[in-house]
């Protein structure tokens, strides 16, 4: 951007401009100084009359006026040449009318500060405001983007300024009302390539007006390293939010007040975040309860129909004049606590808040955004998903990704998380990781494959509880492809409703191992059992006491069996993590109920030692407390029936969920030896029919933990 050319008195003769006047021939001339001599001459003395007072007056031009007095500044961009009185006679004029309101020596004060303005809408009025009313000393702007029409309805500027950038643009204005403004400009905006730059400055105040979820991070960061205070404003409607983050007296205050706490680690540590998550943020630091409807309405459709966020020009005028109040403020060392203020004109005008009245579209939207994840003693899953991310999604494949957030959270043997995903433009497809196998524990594949099922069922169950599933195609070919979910209606404005309760089931869900508290069995669940059975699957609910106790005892059998094996020992020691590691794979031993120092220790000695009969004992004491055994069977064994199984078997823990009961998976009685057999007669099993999958059904009586999942993103395949 350049900046006007100045010739200033003293250093340039008449030829000069005259010289670039040839030059520019069509340059229009334009001359004020004597005019503001006049003006001067009244300012400085007041109770003379330039008239009247002939001679003090032309002894007081003598030296200034003329074609070698004042100076000649030249605007490039509109070819104007000025006479004008010079920089400080200029300062003395246009700071006149600030006089008493601020006092001369506040004004000297305040001219050492510089304040850097960052986002260029809104921040427009700012610099309009601290610029005309010679409120600081030197300005740095920071913007990367082009004006655009709609830009009009809240920034002062002309039709021929659309698509210019903005930075150029403010800068011509503020230079065309100040040549010798101190003006930086940084026209890639604010970057991690320049943000060091920005905090050279000494006497230094940030007006954050900037759109870049992670910048705004960044700069409180720095803004707090080196105790530079942060002003925000944030127009809503016709209300303005102003939030004060005062670095300079407290470094130990947190960015955004506080507001974002959770999500600041993972935006530093360069965690990708989605549009979706950008929205939510910034309604989060806003704060739901004081977006007013219309605009809380149009979060969702930002990116579809509306090109950003509805502003309205009064109160984003009205922020330039906060803002230089608060920049006053600061600069003068007057008392201004960190923290958030909220001006609304009705509560001035004292009007009742309609904005705010608290009809049905408010209650869901509000209802939305504040969902926060279920609080347990350990909730150890994270991301938590939140149901507005699909709303808020700016496109199908983050539909998609959002609805995958749900199936990463189905069960798996050992916890290992064995699939991948290629998200497509309006499907996904499922593969199976072969390298997640588990070769000891699971020669056949079964519980991988049972575990890809609950994986592809939760994908469907979420789908289904935004209206957006379609259909589930499984893969006929041999190879690493299972299958792919096909979803409709991705990019249909959605009114913000969802089948909250199934979603709820599907984060609130886990494996619960621990003693049962009976659960009522009713027909109704016993219905649905039924429903879920087809011509391959049938599903046995085993509720007699005798028979809970045999395959209690048959699962004892099994798991020691398992354990005496030092393959599958070596195996499983691996998938069992201390309760402080960090692996998102594998099973915490917090969720075996492990104390952590027995979680430290156990991964490594059950290498060496069998610890069979000791599990098998635990296990059994939970298992025949169940209320009931579910054993899910086939008449064949195959890759396609263990997903069904697995789709089947997450249907009833989600059921389950829903009534407040849990499910205990158990899996050594039909894996191990020839034991399945005895729990085809134990649960009368048809002789075509094989066991598959078992799981006992009751209350729960201690506190569900979680077990953590791998990030979705290092799921996904391209
Ligand atoms: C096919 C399959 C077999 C499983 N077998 C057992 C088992 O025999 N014993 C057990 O305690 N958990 C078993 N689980 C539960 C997993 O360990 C559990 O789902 C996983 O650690 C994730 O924890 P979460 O379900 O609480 O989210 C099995 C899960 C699946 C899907």
């Amino acid at each position: 951007m350049k900046s006007p050319i100045i010739f200033a008195e003293g250093s340039y003769a008449k030829e000069d401009i005259e010289k670039l006047k040839k030059e520019k021939p069509s340059c229009q001339v334009i001359d004020v100084l004597t005019d503001q001599l006049a003006e001067l001459f009244e300012v400085l003395h007041p109770n003379l009359d330039p008239i009247s007072s002939d001679e003090t007056y032309q002894a007081f031009i003598s030296n200034k006026a003329g074609y070698e007095g004042g100076n000649w500044v030249y605007y490039p961009w509109s070819n104007q040449l000025v006479h004008m009185v010079n920089a400080d006679d200029f300062f003395t004029l246009r700071t006149n009318r600030n006089q008493y309101l601020v006092t001369a020596d506040e004004q000297q004060e305040l001219q050492k500060y510089t304040v850097a303005i960052l986002g260029l809408s809104v921040g427009s009025s700012i610099a309009h405001v601290l610029a005309h009313g010679a409120v600081v000393g030197e300005f740095i702007l920071a913007d990367k983007d082009n004006f655009s029409t709609s830009n009009m309805n809240r920034v002062q500027i002309k039709v021929s300024d659309v698509t210019k950038p903005k930075l150029d643009v403010l800068m011509q204005q503020l230079y065309e009302a100040n040549p010798y403004a101190q003006i930086t400009g940084y026209e890639r905006g604010v970057d991690r390539s320049n943000i060091d730059d920005l905090f050279k400055k000494q006497k230094l105040i940030i007006i954050d007006e900037m759109d870049d979820f992670e910048m705004k991070v960044r700069v409180r960061m720095k803004a707090k390293k080196h105790g530079v205070p942060v002003v925000m404003l944030t127009s809503l409607g016709d209300n303005i939010l102003v939030d004060i983050e005062r670095y300079d007296l407290d470094k130990r205050l947190r960015p955004f007040n506080g507001l974002i706490d959770g999500v600041v680690g993972s935006i530093l540590s360069g965690q990708q975040i989605t549009e979706g998550d950008k929205k939510r943020y910034a309604v989060r630091i806003v704060g739901v309860e004081h977006v007013p409807t219309r605009a809380l309405e149009s979060v969702r459709d930002i990116g579809r129909q509306l090109v950003g966020r509805p502003q309205l020009f009064g109160s984003v005028t009205i922020s330039g004049g906060i803002a230089a109040y608060i920049v006053r403020q600061i600069g003068l060392g007057i008392n201004l606590d960190s923290g958030r203020y909220f001006f609304s004109m009705a509560d001035l005008l004292k009007q009742p808040r309609l904005d705010l009245e608290l009809n049905e579209s408010r209650k869901r939207m509000i209802k939305m955004m504040n969902h926060k994840p279920p609080t347990g003693k350990k909730f150890h899953r994270l991301p938590y998903v939140n149901p507005s991310q699909f709303y808020l999604a700016a496109s199908a494949q983050e539909k998609i990704s959002h609805l995958l957030e749900y199936a990463i959270l189905a069960p798996s043997t050992h916890n290992t998380q064995p699939w991948k995903i290629k998200i497509k433009d309006r499907s996904c497809q499922v593969y199976i990781d072969s390298s997640r196998q588990l070769p000891a524990a699971d020669k056949l594949r079964r519980d991988m494959y049972i575990s890809l099922g609950a994986f592809l069922h939760n994908l469907e169950t979420a789908a289904r509880s935004y209206g957006v599933f379609h259909k589930t195609e499984l893969s006929d070919q041999e190879g690493n492809l299972i299958g792919e979910v096909y979803f409709k209606g991705l990019d249909k404005k959605t009114q913000g409703d969802y089948d909250e309760d199934s979603l709820k089931a599907i984060q609130t869900r886990s494996n619960y191992r621990g003693p049962f508290a009976p659960l009522a069995i009713t027909d109704e669940l016993r219905r649905r059992l039924s429903k879920l059975e087809s011509n391959k699957l049938k599903i046995k609910l085993i509720e007699d006491r005798w028979s809970i106790e045999e395959l209690a005892n048959l699962t004892a059998s099994g798991l020691k069996l398992a354990y005496k094996d030092p393959t599958f020992r070596k195996e499983i020691s691996s998938w069992i993590n201390p309760n402080s590691s960090r692996k998102r794979s594998g099973i915490p031993g917090y969720a075996l109920r492990m104390p952590a120092l027995t979680s430290q220790i156990i991964p490594r000695i059950l290498k060496y030692k069998d610890i069979g009969e000791k599990l098998a004992k635990l296990n059994y004491q939970s298992f025949v407390g169940a209320s009931g055994v579910v054993v899910v069977s086939a008449s064949e064994s195959n890759p396609k029936v263990w997903l069904s199984v697995g789709q089947a078997s997450q249907e009833i823990f989600l059921a389950l969920e829903k009534m407040g009961a849990v499910a205990s998976i158990y899996v050594a009685a039909v894996e191990m030896g020839n034991l399945e057999k005895s729990v085809s007669k134990i649960i009368k099993l048809h002789a075509n029919q094989k066991p598959q999958f078992l799981f006992c059904i009751g209350r729960p009586i201690w506190p569900k933990v979680y077990s953590p999942r791998e990030q979705l993103r290092s799921k996904l395949i391209s």
